[in-house]
């Protein structure tokens, strides 16, 4: 095999495709929180996405945004917060102003989570653990954090380290060579249409073991070279029957949904009809 893909052993590694609740059930309930990750098990998914960020006392902790507004509702930035702070904001209320037809009255209590605290409560599962830091001075100590974490827990099986900054991933690889991680390249990274080579080169040189795209760069051809150099091909965001149809006939690993339930039901009835002789693709 050409130079590619580390193949880390993983609960991502080989096998059919898999359902992973985007930010939880972030179509049902706010997103990254304990609500949105047991809704989404819940729902049949057999893994949960979420997005990690360091507080300014060094521990990780579960949230997507760089700033507090949309869904806490605080005008400041988030990582300048100690991780006591942040555990004691609702995360919740948006969501329920947001979207009245799926309100529920105890979104309203749900709180940023920590790190630790998804790691306690769903290990046996698998989790996709997106690091996000704009700050490229604390991105290392990120990693370690993940990475102490993951020790801490025992989950180097379970869980799988992305990131958009490659760099991290390197570091996430340097420290800990047996966690599976996954190279992020999304829709304006580092132009709208990013080549193959470079989505290869890039995701062999930081040591990735997976390649997730965001599903405008879902294209045959970057698939099928992703396959030949041995990386695990995963898209986001995948809402639709017809996008999942598309993912599946392409051979990918995993699909990251909003509506895991959805998605679930629409699957296990393809596979339902595939193995009743009907068509897939
Ligand atoms: O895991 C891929 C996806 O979550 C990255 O985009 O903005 O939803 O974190 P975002
Ligand atoms: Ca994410």
């Amino acid at each position: 095999m050409k130079r590619g893909a580390r193949t880390t052993p993983g609960p991502s590694q080989g096998g059919g495709l898999l359902v992973i609740g985007h930010r939880g059930a972030s179509g049902h309930a706010p997103e990254n929180t304990h609500a949105a990750f047991e809704l989404a098990f819940e729902h049949g998914a057999d893994g949960i996405e979420f997005d990690v960020r360091l507080a300014r006392d060094g521990v990780p902790y579960v949230f997507h945004d760089a700033r507090l507004e949309r869904t806490a509702g605080v005008a400041h930035d988030a990582d300048v917060h100690s991780s006591t702070t942040l555990s004691q904001m609702y995360a919740g209320h948006w969501f329920n102003r947001r979207f009245p037809n799926r309100a529920q009255m105890e979104y309203l209590w749900e709180k940023i989570p920590t790190l630790e605290q998804v790691f306690e409560r769903y290990g046996q599962h698998t989790l996709y653990a997106e690091m996000k830091c704009e700050d490229v001075s604390r991105q290392p100590a990120l990693a370690r954090a993940v990475v102490e974490l993951i020790h801490r827990y025992g989950l180097a099986r379970r869980v799988i380290v992305k990131s958009f900054a490659l760099d991290s991933l390197a570091e996430v690889k340097r420290l800990a060579p047996e966690v599976r991680t996954a190279a992020l390249f999304g829709r304006s990274w580092p132009r709208p249409l990013v080549p193959t080579a470079h989505i290869i080169a890039e995701a062999t040189n930081c040591g990735a073991d997976e390649i997730s795209l965001h599903r405008s760069l879902l294209r045959e051809k970057t698939v099928e070279a992703a396959h030949g150099r041995g990386f695990e091909v995963l898209v986001w965001t995948v809402n639709s029957p017809a996008a999942l149809r598309r993912a599946r006939a392409l051979g990918l690993r995993a699909v990251f949904t909003d509506f895991p339930g959805y998605l679930r039901e629409t699957l296990d009835a393809l596979l339902a009809e595939g193995n009743a002789g009907g068509e897939i693709a």
